[in-house]
């Protein structure tokens, strides 16, 4: 799957997105390794928050399937739906991301699929805090 395929399978989920109280609607696309292709939205609530973002449900989805192995992950979003603009992962996505992927994974933040930035995740999140460090390595 070429990057194009991905953002547009980001762009087709998005109103799928669960926005009542922002009206900001998110979607993403999330490449494994196995070539499959897992979306999410982002989930409000009316208690604010356990409201969950698109990048991490698209990675719950894929985890709860038994994919560990993670490729990129296409972004796009905008209010009401509508996207005009870049929508670049929040911190917490980022640390969602770095926990599954490794530096070269790469994140597309799509206007359209002409339109978008891609960055590996050791330039979107450097400096990370991960599972090696914990055993006091990277
Ligand atoms: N949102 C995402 O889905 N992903 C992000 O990385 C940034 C923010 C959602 C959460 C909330 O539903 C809405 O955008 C406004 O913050």
């Amino acid at each position: 799957m070429d990057k194009r395929e991905l953002i547009r399978a980001a762009i087709d989920n998005l109103p799928n997105s669960y926005a009542p109280y922002s009206h900001f609607h998110v979607s993403a696309a999330l490449l494994c390794g196995d070539g499959t292709v897992y979306t999410g939205v982002n989930i409000e609530n009316a208690s604010y928050t356990p409201t969950i973002c698109a990048e991490r449900s698209a990675f719950i989805r894929a985890v709860n399937d038994g994919k560990r192995d993670f490729e990129a992950i296409a972004i796009c979003g905008g209010k009401d739906g509508v996207i005009t603009d870049f929508c670049p992962p929040c911190g917490v996505c980022r640390q969602v991301m770095s926990e599954f992927c490794g530096p070269q994974f790469r994140v597309i933040v799509a206007k359209s699929e002409e339109e978008y930035i891609d960055l590996p995740l050791k330039e979107v999140l450097p400096l990370s805090f991960g599972p090696g460090d914990l055993l006091g390595k990277k």
